[in-house]
């Protein structure tokens, strides 16, 4: 019987780093569309974990069953802890691999209870597949996200206050007492980006007492759910400015930056009731000045902020002396924000969820570890490139993450447990998943181990609005979270996206030059932290150029991008 499953190639993508074009590397309009199909003998692995998952569920739900409940301290001391099962190892050792321990379904309190479980199965399920945050939210940040909940609730779409402020924004007149201030992120870029600008969209919200609403755009509804209580963070249809847009830029009436080229803010008495903010990768100096506090202290009189950018900006606010407190008290470990901000602001709808379950259950859980390696290749041809394939096997070597081979001796020496690694690849070319897969095939590993390598889509080129598509690069992206350790590629804003949702220091490919193998092939994050690819070189008290990258010891250059600034904790320096 020869029965082969067909799988459809989707691509890595959203990850659409569009400052990248800014260096006039002209790239993704060389990317050819491909069509691989790759046929794999599917049926019968599935039909193995399909038999073994059930085989394994009913002993374990026996299991638990028969066993102590949890002792009372526990419940006690954390009535919102739920028991769930942990199910760390495979299916060899039932009885004593099945661990069960308390799963903190609201991961440190960021999330609150009480949200319809089925409506959006991640919000609480993901706490099963992530290890737990490491370190716990600071109280402040936990007491602050409830009061901004309570805020959202109080002015958020179709509420009594958003009507009032719509009805203003509608007349040009606004009335100085109104309690609601937003900002609104305008959808834009690929999806990893989008992912990073919202939680640095929030964190300004958060800091500057507004309500983040969110441009559905083509795919949002479909990728995340709601994440406030009770009221939605999805800008209504009927909002007045929507139609426009797509057509802002620095060009517009009333962008921020043109208005300050104009000298139209210094002469105005009164502030507008809307400005556009234009924070992508392209923007000037005078867009750039919205990371000055004399320019906050403007923006904070306008009721409605419009954002459109492409960037991770949260290391600039980190610069500037008005957010210091706050963020101090906030987040005391820096390199902690997209970790936490993310984690309370994105979860998958269940169309993404069912994704990445089914495909973690088939292919992952069962694995000792999990590493999980993220290829992007910056290239006009689409590959695949030897020196790419090079530059893995020897950054996995070199670090231990994945055990050499034995190309002489072909005796395999049976291990009678044999230890497991599940390597999840993203790419949006299958040629390197094949090459690592074939050797791990054709050759026993030095180590004993077992090495199984799995990659979910190859699509070829990236898509950046197809529906189907953004939600197999979300489960990806997700996928990649889950991994005990993590490689990326430089500058890939998918790679950030894994590593901070996962809490992990990625060992991080650095860029070939010259389609040649770079040595070092890779080096450890300093943080989990996101890059942010285009910040602002200004000083704004002294009124000039300077390299702020230097100026606190939390705010440095990135490992990826030597222009680029992340945030990182003090006593990460080597
Ligand atoms: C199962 O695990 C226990 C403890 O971890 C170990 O003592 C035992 O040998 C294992 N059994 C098998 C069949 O691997
Ligand atoms: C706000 O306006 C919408 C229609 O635009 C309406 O359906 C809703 O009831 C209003 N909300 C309140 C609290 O009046
Ligand atoms: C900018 O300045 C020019 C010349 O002073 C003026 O004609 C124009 O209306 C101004 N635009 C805005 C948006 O204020
Ligand atoms: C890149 O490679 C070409 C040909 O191999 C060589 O002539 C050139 O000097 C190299 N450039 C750099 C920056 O290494």
């Amino acid at each position: 019987m020869k029965r082969l499953i067909t799988i459809r190639n989707v691509e890595e993508g959203g990850d659409t780093d569009d400052a990248l074009k800014n260096l006039n590397l002209n790239l993704s309009s060389d990317l050819e569309k491909k069509n691989n199909t790759t046929t794999l003998p599917l049926m019968r692995l599935m039909g193995f974990f399909l038999v073994s998952f059930m085989l394994f569920s009913v002993l374990f739900s026996l299991s638990v069953v028969l066993r102590d409940p949890p002792s009372d301290a526990v419940l006690e001391a954390s009535p919102t802890l739920t028991t769930t099962v942990f199910q760390q190892q495979g299916v060899n050792n039932i009885s004593s691999d099945s661990v069960e321990k308390p799963i903190d379904k609201l991961i440190g309190g960021l999330l609150i209870d009480g949200f319809d479980e089925r409506s959006c199965l991640s919000r609480y399920q993901s706490a099963n597949y992530h290890k737990g945050l490491s370190p716990k939210p600071s109280s402040y940040l936990v007491s602050r996200l409830r009061k901004y909940e309570a805020l959202h609730k109080q002015c958020g779409p179709y509420t009594e206050a958003y009507n009032k402020t719509v009805k203003e924004l509608r007349s040009g007149q606004f009335s100085k007492s109104s309690p609601c201030k937003y900002v609104v992120w305008i959808s834009f870029s690929g999806l990893g980006n989008r992912i990073l600008t919202l939680a640095s969209t929030f964190l300004y919200a958060l800091l500057t007492d507004r309500v983040l609403l969110v441009d559905p755009g083509v795919d949002m509804v479909d990728l995340f759910c709601e994440p406030f209580p009770e009221v939605s963070w999805f800008l209504p249809p009927d909002f007045p400015l929507k139609s426009q847009f797509h057509g802002f830029n620095q060009k517009s009436e009333q962008c921020y930056g043109k208005m300050l080229k104009n000298n139209s803010v210094a002469s105005s008495t009164l502030p507008p009731s809307f400005l556009y903010l234009h924070l992508v990768h392209d923007y000037d100096d005078e867009d750039k000045l919205f990371f000055c506090d004399e320019q906050q202290n403007f923006l904070k009189k306008v009721p409605w902020l419009l954002i459109k950018t492409d960037n991770y900006f949260t290391p600039s606010l980190f610069l500037m002396p008005s957010f210091e407190q706050e963020l101090k008290d906030l987040f005391p470990n820096k390199e902690t924000i997209f970790h936490f901000l993310g984690r309370y602001l994105l979860h998958p709808t269940n169309n993404v969820w069912g994704l990445v379950v089914r495909y973690y259950e088939s292919y992952l859980a069962n694995a000792n570890e999990r590493v999980g390696i993220q290829i992007r290749v910056f290239d006009t041809d689409p590959g695949p490139f030897q020196h790419v394939l090079d530059q893995i096997l020897a950054c996995t070597l070199k670090e231990n993450l994945l055990p050499d081979v034995n190309r002489e001796d072909d005796i395999v020496s049976p291990s009678e447990t044999p230890k497991s690694k599940a390597v999840l690849m993203t790419s949006l070319n299958a040629g390197y998943f094949e090459k690592v897969r074939d050797m791990y095939w054709e050759y026993p590993t030095v180590t004993g181990e077992v090495v199984g390598i799995y990659q979910p889509s190859h699509e070829g080129h990236q898509q950046s609005e197809k529906q189907i598509h953004n939600q197999k690069a979300w489960a990806e992206m997700y996928l990649l979270s889950l991994s005990d350790v993590l490689v990326t590629s430089s500058w890939s804003t998918f790679g950030y996206v894994a590593q901070g949702l996962g809490g992990l220091k990625p060992w991080i490919l650095y860029k070939p030059e010259n389609r040649t193998a770079p040595n070092p092939p890779c080096r450890r994050a300093m943080s989990m932290e996101p890059c942010f690819h285009a910040p602002p070189f200004y000083d704004c008290r002294a009124k000039r150029g300077i390299d702020t990258g230097e100026l606190v010891p939390h705010v440095r250059h990135c490992e990826d991008m030597s222009w680029g600034l992340k945030l990182v904790d003090r006593d990460n320096f080597d």
